[in-house]
């Protein structure tokens, strides 16, 4: 990791570059072990790091804006990092710089190649974006001095790209709204982990968040409940009402800063299901007319857009098409998912247009799904002319959907298998690992939070190698339902997204838990650097306790802490405290089978929370 080394030659370089008051700091060097990890790494241990002072230059190309935003990007995070005020300049001194620069010679699109000597950093993308993940790389690789010691980059060789050409991130903002200067903050982190899209739900039963010109209504109306499910256990409401929604201007702000950190912001509008504030500000959209109310619970409700009806198929047209004005996106998502058919099997309409298109009910689709997929092919084709592509959930492939939609997987790994084995383009988001609100799993501490995410493997195995290639992408996704906040926002996507960006980025074939884990503290650090609440029960300890089958009446117990930090343990319900038994943490423990070990990991006096484990009687 970080290597801390008193640089005696730095006097004399201090000295030529005038900076008398830098010659007696003890310079801190970096790690090139980022995460997402880089393909290849090739370290030069002996040689002297690039060291940081405020003579050093980030250089761009002359002409190049988007470079330009890119090397002041890069002076900041130096700045953060650092405490160390860097220049940015076209203009590329003799040594002491760092040049941001094209190489129309790699051929991965987003790829990028970081070499560094003692007197200068060379960052070569193969485009603008490649560029940018290179000053990510350097922004991670800084040590966090905060000025306090001279930071240096490590000397050595980086080349990079990424596994995966869609990286995304999906935040709901239906259930619950965040403020336009919050996402933007969300967007930073996404870019921190090499994140290149951003899928805003903007749509939902309990919210409608984004302004539409021709249905004023929609958010009018459809931006504001009178309150919300608080405790899903005892069904206890608050009465503070919900609103807010996103104006077209602010949603182009959100695209223009996404684009200066090279995210698309893929919109979805959720249709035909989670309709239910659409359908309160035009109730004429669905089946019975209403009158609808915003819920104020979560669920999956049987009121959704009529599938039959022609108004309602203008109406999604009509709204598609002012999305498509404001987002420049290639993809954008129409849901598609958990879309009950108990109305569209009583209402008229739907039927008559279920016996206009002739559609018969087989054993793999109804003549409802068939509707929906009919629907959803209606609303492509408006989508397709406008030279756009469609994204939809997985739900619709039960109704036989066009080859060309791309599907977002998310009922199960397997959603994602059967789409890849269908023929179409699939991003995978399954809510068993990517779905960072799920309470069952934000419920898993320390090592086994982030294992989750990193442990699972976005191409199966059961798909033959041409299958795969129909993997394009792997996301992350928070629902907000109980997310009601910053702190929980910021808590379930942190430190996973860590995770998740080496599922996206990094070789799988060089995936390993442990490697992560030694990379993870850094990350850590950069998060608490820039403010962010990680999930803190990363620090806690996981207890493996089993029966034992050699000895009757004993278990054997292990114990994991994502640092290797000491665990103390007590086995008589007390407690633990630095007095208690230490355990390493290879090492295998005997106990009686009827106890209770209680542990806590104390790191540099810091102590975590309790874990405890008892086996069931
Ligand atoms: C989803 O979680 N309903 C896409
Ligand atoms: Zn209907």
């Amino acid at each position: 990791m970080r290597k801390s080394q008193l640089a005696n030659w730095l006097f004399c370089f201090c000295m030529s570059a005038g900076m008398l008051s830098c010659a007696d700091k003890n310079v801190e060097t970096g790690s090139l072990h980022v995460i997402p990890q880089p393909q290849e790494i090739v370290e030069a241990p002996d040689d002297d790091p690039f060291v940081i002072n405020s003579s050093t230059v980030v250089c761009y190309p002359q002409d190049n804006t988007k470079m330009e935003h890119t090397a002041h990007f890069l002076a900041s995070y130096i700045k953060e990092m650092t405490g160390t005020e860097v220049k940015v300049s076209v203009d590329k001194p003799k040594k002491n710089y760092i040049s941001l620069e094209l190489d129309a010679e790699n051929p991965h699109k987003e790829g990028y190649d970081l070499d560094i000597t003692s007197d200068r950093v060379v960052l070569k993308g193969a485009t603008e974006a490649g560029v940018f993940y290179g000053t990510q790389t350097i922004h991670k690789a800084l040590p966090v001095t905060d000025g306090k010691t001279q930071a240096a980059l490590p000397a050595g060789k980086v080349k990079d790209y990424p596994t995966y050409g869609y990286r995304g991130f999906m935040i709901d903002v239906g259930r619950h709204f965040f403020s336009v200067d919050y996402l933007k903050e969300m967007i930073d982190v996404m870019a921190l982990h090499n994140i290149n899209t951003f899928h805003w739900h903007l749509t939902e039963d309990q919210g409608w968040r984004i302004e539409i010109k021709k249905y004023p209504k929609l958010t009018e109306v459809g931006a504001y409940r009178k309150g919300t499910l608080v405790n899903y256990e005892t069904q206890e409401y608050d009465s503070i009402p919900v609103s807010g929604y996103y104006t077209q201007e602010e949603a182009r702000e959100i695209i223009r800063y996404a684009a200066d950190r090279f995210i698309t912001v893929i919109p979805e509008i959720d249709m035909p299901g989670h309709m239910m504030a659409a359908l309160a500000a035009y109730p004429e959209l669905g089946c019975t007319g209403g009158p609808y109310e915003i819920p104020m619970n979560f669920g999956v409700f049987k009121e959704v857009l009529c599938g039959g009806n022609e108004q309602t198929l203008q109406f999604a047209k009509d709204v598609l098409n002012e999305i498509m004005n404001i987002f420049p996106s290639e993809y954008i998502h129409i849901g598609g998912d958990e879309c009950p058919k108990e109305r569209w099997r009583e209402c008229p309409k739907c039927q008559a247009k279920i016996r206009e298109l002739g559609l018969q009910a087989t054993p793999e689709h109804s003549k409802e799904n068939q509707l929906q997929a009919y629907f959803m092919a209606e609303v492509e084709k408006e989508i397709n002319a406008r030279g756009r592509k469609v994204l939809a959930w997985d739900e619709i492939l039960d109704g036989d959907p066009t080859k060309t939609t791309v599907i977002t997987a998310w009922t199960s790994p397997k959603a994602a298998v059967k789409s890849a084995r269908l023929g179409h383009q699939t991003i995978v988001c399954p809510i068993t690992n990517l779905y960072f609100s799920n309470p069952g799993y934000n419920r898993l501490k320390g090592v086994a939070s982030v294992a989750r995410v990193y442990n699972f493997n976005p191409s199966s195995d059961e798909l033959t190698a041409d299958e795969k290639k129909n993997i394009i992408g792997v996301q992350g996704c928070i629902w907000t339902e109980w997310t009601k906040d910053s702190l929980k926002m910021e808590w379930q996507m942190m430190p996973r997204i860590a995770a998740l960006a080496e599922l996206q980025w990094s070789a799988p074939e060089k995936k390993e838990l442990s490697g992560f884990l030694k990379r993870l503290p850094h990350q850590l650090d950069l998060y608490t650097r820039h403010g962010y609440h990680y999930k803190q029960d990363i620090y806690d300890v996981n207890i493996d306790m089993k029966r034992s089958e050699s000895e009757p009446g004993k278990a054997e117990v292990t114990f994991t802490t994502f640092d290797d930090a000491p665990v103390y343990y007590t086995t008589d319900g007390s407690e633990p405290t630095s007095s208690s038994t230490c355990v390493k943490l290879s090492e295998r423990i005997s106990v009686p089978d009827s106890v209770t070990i209680r542990a806590k990991a104390i790191r540099d006096g810091k102590e975590s929370e309790i874990t405890e484990c008892r086996l069931k009687k």
